[in-house]
């Protein structure tokens, strides 16, 4: 099938997740590409989950994609996992690069396949593309099988071999050098490193470009491209070399690592001792192989880590302190709670009793004032919690509301102004509307020019007078301090909100 040929060309990343597919999947993103991503157990961020030993599903979605290019990152890539599960390494690292390379071909998209320097045994550096590979373990072994099972079904196939990789990581074990990260700084920890076998750190990002000049040559260029590559960073350092620098970079001491300076006799999952790849063929057909300074990358990645913590540090504790004023808070809340409920209660059993001593439609008056009171106290409070109220009544009769309006003032509480500077008498005949007893024996206030008149309303109990029983009084007291309580709950209310508020944000800015 021809070469799919697109204005913007898409390429698929297999491994999307993994440490070289992330780099590889950024650097395309970022060189204006159209990207589609795969990844398995870590699908996520807008990653594809495709199990690409699942045959089917891989034939479908790469028929479906119809990409220009497959970028094969996916892999078992572990030696000691790949020994101990030799038929699970086989299927990922064989079979289902055959299949891929397969449907790729049907599909009209180039391919490319990432191989390792672990084909090689390493005892006679530097490699070429086409020196005969000789894997002395199970991994090199199974790569090695890769490359030659998608030749096989798709000549035209790219096999890109490097070698360890190192870059930004979830976690330092994903690489194989930055893990050495942990060893320097575990003091405590006695560790013996090998200071004999010859690697060759290579920075993924630097994977990326290179790929991505080939991928331009293909899709932009049009050019012809297939066979072996190599592609390697030019600095080689033993495992312990690679330790000294991460300590000096890191300004660690490593006394606590044992330099090794034989090799081993039995090696598990036997590593070559110098497996340095050349790049001679990239270079002639002038692609550019330059690569990022080893000793430097660490310096900077340190360096920004560093900065990140401490910045990560202040945030947690300004949450942390932000947690501790929310408790404090919600404490507060709790305890004015308990006491509004108590003395709303106190209230409401009061006025029960109350009920025969003044008559069903008095109570009625005074509880809707009271009720009238308590949602001003309410509103004025989900406005600004300072703000005191007046209440203004038009014509106040038992079943027509009073109006009601606020007014923001930072002063005495509605008690003191209430009755401020004058006996019971006094206010009961400033204020209090004469009652007069209806037919039905239930009471309601005269509509006389004085009731009419606006102003600050009264205590609606004031217009009882020498009527007025104890437990009415004592319910009024209630009331108002339970009503008091609730401004001191809503304002609590708020600020916790306010907290809450300010914990997400900076939680997002984390
Ligand atoms: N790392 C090195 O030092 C190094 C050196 C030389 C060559 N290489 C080669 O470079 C390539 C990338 O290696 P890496 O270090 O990036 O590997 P890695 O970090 O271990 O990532 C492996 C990737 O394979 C995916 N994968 C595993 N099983 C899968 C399945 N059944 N279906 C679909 N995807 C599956 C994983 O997806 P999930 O995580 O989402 O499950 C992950 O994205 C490999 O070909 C490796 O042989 C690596």
């Amino acid at each position: 099938m021809p070469l799919i040929v697109s204005s913007v060309p898409r390429v698929i990343v297999t491994g999307a997740s993994g440490l070289l597919g992330r780099a590889v999947y950024k650097v395309f993103r970022e060189g204006g590409y159209d990207v589609v991503g795969t990844a398995f157990t870590r699908a996520k961020d807008g990653l594809e989950r495709l199990d690409l030993t699942d045959f089917e599903a891989v034939t479908k979605f790469v028929s479906e994609q119809k990409s220009q290019l497959i970028i094969h990152c996916a892999a078992e890539r572990r030696p000691d996992v790949a020994e101990r599960d030799n038929a699970a390494a086989l299927k990922l690292n064989v079979q289902s690069s055959e299949h891929l390379a397969r449907a790729a071909q049907q599909a009209g998209s180039a391919f490319i396949y990432i191989s390792t320097d672990y084909v090689f045994d390493g005892t006679s550096p530097p490699y070429n593309v086409d020196d005969k590979p000789n894997p002395l373990q199970f991994y090199g072994r199974s790569k090695y099988e890769g490359e030659v099972a998608i030749q096989n079904v798709n000549p035209n196939a790219i096999i890109l071999r490097v070698p360890i990789l190192y870059g930004e990581v979830e976690y330092n074990a994903e690489s194989a050098v930055n893990i050495l990260l942990d060893v320097v700084r575990d003091k405590n920890k006695k560790t013996n490193m090998d200071d004999v076998q010859v690697r060759f750190p290579t920075h993924v990002e630097d994977v990326g470009r290179v790929l991505k000049q080939i991928a331009d040559r293909i899709t932009i260029e049009q050019k012809q491209v297939s066979g072996v590559y190599h592609y390697s960073a030019k600095e080689q350092f033993t495992k312990y070399g690679i330790c000294e620098v991460i300590a000096k970079a890191d300004g660690s001491d490593i006394s606590h690592i044992t330099r090794i300076t034989e090799a081993p006799k039995e090696p598990v999952a036997s590593r070559p001792n110098n497996a340095q790849l050349s790049t001679t063929r990239l270079e002639q057909e002038k692609f550019d192989v330059s690569h990022v300074k080893f000793e430097q990358w660490w310096k900077d990645i340190i360096k920004s880590s560093a900065k990140k913590d401490t910045g990560s540090e202040e945030v947690l504790e300004k949450l942390d302190m932000i947690l501790v004023a929310m408790m404090d808070l919600v404490d507060e809340y709790t305890a004015l709670q308990e006491s509004c409920g108590k003395l709303l209660n106190g209230a409401f059993f009061n006025l029960a009793q109350a009920k025969y001593a003044i008559g069903p439609s008095r109570l009625t008056q005074y509880q809707y004032d009271l009720r009238m009171q308590s949602s001003a106290i309410i509103e004025t409070n989900e406005a600004d919690a300072e703000t005191t109220f007046t209440l203004e009544r038009k014509k106040p009769t038992a079943n027509k509301p009073s109006s009601v309006t606020t007014e923001k003032k930072n002063t005495d509480s509605l008690r003191q102004r209430t009755n401020r500077g004058k006996t019971e008498d006094e206010t009961t005949k400033e204020n209090d509307p004469p009652v007069v007893q209806s037919e039905a024996g239930a009471s309601k206030p005269t509509e006389t020019k004085k009731s009419e008149r606006k102003g600050p309303i009264e205590d609606p109990l004031n217009w009882f007078g020498v009527l007025v029983p104890t437990p009415l009084r004592t319910a009024q007291t209630e009331f108002r301090q339970g009503l008091n309580t609730m401004v001191a709950l809503a304002n609590v209310a708020r600020r916790l909100n306010e907290l809450c508020n300010k914990y997400d944000k900076l939680q997002r800015s984390r």
